[in-house]
């Protein structure tokens, strides 16, 4: 090991310098990253955890029994996994870097950003790798930008965006994996020998199946209160690659970035190939704790309009699917209006003049009213909404078009297709993805929204959905020698266009929708306001997607809505009480025919819309604390939001099963302020008589030993008894 004889400490804080520093500590609030950036050596990773200060930095290094490569690349030692792979215009496929400078920069947006560039000793090839930092977040965002000064391009084989090593110890990896209709799943192991990929190739979503983001617990099973824990997401909307290499080291490797198969680039002289941000965090409050970083982080610097609170809307699709007309629209516009709702949003359906859209099988790229369906166009509903007090919203799926469209018709070269082979066709037989490596394509797909909203500037509000992966590997638009750059340029274009979208647009609120809970990552959500979970909208179902969701993704961002009984995907008959008090734990909203809903549903759900607003900013913005989790099959699940002053929380409690005489455990609270008097209101109440505590006053101290006990079931009439039973509890304090 090299010993350090020379120590010049860089603290990274606001201010802009260009320093040659030894060890770069890269802080937040609580988290430190050390690394070691000698002039001419490999940058060297030292320390990732707990905030440091003083003598520790300065004697880390004797600490460290192996070191490594913060950024490691391959072809000297090649037994190793690398982040980073190339080979070079002469043909050599080996990198050796060592650091050129060290260098920090405030950014507008007020974060500090360091960069150590690498230069290879022999080839102009240059890797800058960056590390972000924010005032007050405890995340840190690493990724690189890699260019060359050689004659020919040189073709990059790997490019991850970032590297940890992290001690071996009994290490756990939670992360999220599933499928349509069932995203969101919580999947915990200890770390194998050899290597665990989590890995996505959809090409164009990338959350149904896994996710892009893990949880590392360092101390065995992650405990969601306490224990160290580091966390990761890679934000990046296009195929991703996470890697964990556990070789004969006292370490395991962990790699995350853009996944390489099949996606080599071609980089010439001059270009810049940047990676998508690695958000790494840590805490020593469990995966709790890395949660709340995560979303502060997500509302407060990533996250379109993290400030501000949702709206409770009315989606048209479970209501009446594609048969949309005026006055169906009109109908349930009122009825959203009636019940306290602030948006209507029409979705599939509304458009398509030679092939009006029907069924899935048409249409997609022909975004103009049907005005069969509605004879007074956008206008009219836009008219219909103002008149009722709420804003109205549209579905669209931008990149995407049908082979009966008159958009295929008139430009069949806009679709990803390889050459000399048919089209592969997706939903309803027909659907073809656009191309948008394409600059023209990348200006259609503006264009639909520019569209619209230049037309409708009322349109408050827009579902981007997006049904279909990419079905063949071919680019239309790219060179012969560049077919595999589709994956990544599809993403450079879809991002492209999203920002001038944002640009021209920043209030709109835009959801991202990919047949359900496609699109939940953080390279995407900078550019939407919030994603829709699941196509699932069974209550019971999202208490366990949602749980998952909840690690990384905020409730704010999280469209979670009523929907009909027995439900359209389980046909699992669940009472509204049930349903509302799943629903009102994220961004609440509803996917409900409500001329279907009786008058005391509808006063049922009046109340708690009404309700809902009154808590909105505490489950929005407030810190989550998730205290019974349903995958502990305890028989309920249970979780909780506290406002960032501690002054008022939100309890939630579901039954997760229905035994007679069971056994529950009794939940204690977390994240109040001990010293505070919370008094205790329930929400959503059925039943006949209040709880015992209703109205109560408790301290902080007392619901975090203790919790509150929770009644079995409804104390309702014979009539009313079901096999469901959840408690929402509001806790005010002065
Ligand atoms: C898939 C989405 O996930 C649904 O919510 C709905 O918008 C349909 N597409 C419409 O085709």
């Amino acid at each position: 090991m090299r010993k350090l004889t020379l120590i010049s400490l860089l603290t990274l804080s606001a201010g802009c310098m260009s320093v040659y520093a030894e060890t770069v500590h890269v802080s937040t609030p609580k988290t430190s990253l050390v690394l070691d950036a000698v002039k001419g050596e490999p940058l060297k990773f030292v320390y990732y955890g707990n905030s440091l200060g003083g003598n520790d930095i300065t004697n880390i290094n004797s600490a460290v029994n192996q070191e490594f490569d913060a950024y490691p690349v391959y072809g000297l030692w090649p037994q190793k996994e690398a982040a980073m792979s190339a080979v070079h215009a002469d043909g050599n496929m080996t990198l050796d870097m060592g650091v050129s400078d060290v260098r920090t920069r405030t950014e507008p947006d007020g974060s500090t950003v360091t960069t150590v560039t690498m230069a290879d000793k022999v080839y102009p090839f240059y890797v800058d790798v960056n590390y972000r930092t924010y005032p007050g977040s405890d995340v840190i965002e690493t990724w690189t930008v890699t260019s060359h000064d050689e004659k020919k391009p040189v073709t990059l084989t790997r490019f991850m965006s970032g590297y940890l090593p992290i001690r071996r110890n009994d290490v756990h990896v939670s992360q999220l994996y599933g499928s349509w209709a069932n995203e969101g799943k919580v999947e915990e192991a200890p770390l194998p020998h050899n290597l665990k990929v989590i890995k996505n190739k959809d090409g164009a979503r990338n959350s149904h199946t896994s996710h892009s983001e893990v949880m590392i617990s360092l101390d065995g099973k992650g405990n969601e209160q306490s224990g160290r824990v580091i966390g990761a997401a890679l934000c990046y909307g296009g195929n991703y690659k996470l890697m964990f290499d556990t070789d004969d080291s006292d370490y395991h490797h962990f790699f995350a970035g853009i996944n390489e198969e099949n996606s080599s680039y071609n980089l010439k002289k001059g270009e810049k190939f940047e990676t998508p941000a690695l958000a790494l965090t840590y805490s020593e409050e469990g995966l709790g704790g890395v949660s709340r970083n995560f979303h502060k982080w997500g509302r407060e610097h990533r996250l379109a309009n993290g400030d501000k609170l949702r709206k409770v809307l009315l989606n048209s699709w479970e209501g009446v699917y594609f048969d949309i007309n005026e006055s169906g629209m009109g109908q349930m516009m009122k009825d959203i209006a009636d019940m306290g709702g602030e948006l209507f949003v029409m979705d599939d359906g509304w458009f398509g003049v030679k092939y009006p859209r029907k069924n899935d099988s048409t249409s997609l790229g022909d975004w103009t009213v049907d005005t069969s369906k509605l004879p007074n166009g956008i206008k009219g509903l836009c008219e219909t909404a103002d008149s009722l007090g709420i804003r109205f919203g549209i579905w669209i799926e931008p990149e995407m078009t049908n082979s009966k469209s008159e958009l295929y018709e008139k430009h069949p070269e806009y679709i990803i297709k390889a050459s000399n082979r048919d089209a592969v066709e997706g939903r309803g037989g027909t659907q073809l993805v656009l191309d948008l490596a394409n600059p023209k394509v990348q200006d259609l797909v503006f264009n639909v929204v520019d569209t619209l909203m230049t037309n409708y500037p009322e349109i408050d509000y827009i579902k981007w959905d997006a049904n279909a992966p990419i079905m063949n590997h071919g680019s239309q638009y790219q060179t012969a020698d560049n077919q595999s750059h589709l994956y990544i340029d599809y993403h450079k274009g879809l991002e492209k266009t999203l920002q001038r979208i944002r640009e021209k647009y920043p209030d709109l609120t835009i959801q991202a929708c990919a047949s359900g809970g496609g699109r939940a990552n953080w390279g995407i959500l900078p550019y939407f306001d919030e994603f829709w979970v699941s196509d699932n909208t069974d209550a019971l179902q999202r208490i366990y997607m949602q749980w998952g969701t909840s690690y990384f993704f905020p409730a704010i961002a999280m469209a979670s809505h009523i929907s009909a009984s027995p439900n359209h995907q389980t046909n699992r008959i669940v009472p509204l009480k049930y349903r509302t008090d799943v629903a009102m734990s994220g961004r609440l909203g509803m996917e409900i025919q409500p001329k279907d809903m009786s008058d005391e549903e509808k006063e049922q759900t009046r109340r708690a819309i009404s309700d809902y607003k009154k808590i909105r900013p505490i489950v929005q913005q407030g810190d989550i604390y998730r205290l019974l989790s349903p995958y502990d099959q305890k028989g309920a699940a249970s979780l909780m939001y506290v406002s960032p002053d501690k002054k008022d929380a939100v309890y939630y409690w579901w039954k997760t099963e229905q035994f007679v005489n069971q056994q529950l455990p009794r939940v204690k609270m977390a994240g109040l302020d001990p010293d505070k008097e919370y008094t205790v209101t329930e929400l959503n109440r059925v039943d006949n008589a209040p709880l015992p505590y209703e109205g109560k006053t408790f301290s902080g101290r007392y619901l975090m030993s203790n919790g509150l006990e929770m009644p079995l079931s409804h104390n309702v009439d014979w009539n009313k008894r079901n096999d469901y039973a959840s408690r929402v509890l509001l806790l005010q304090s002065k």
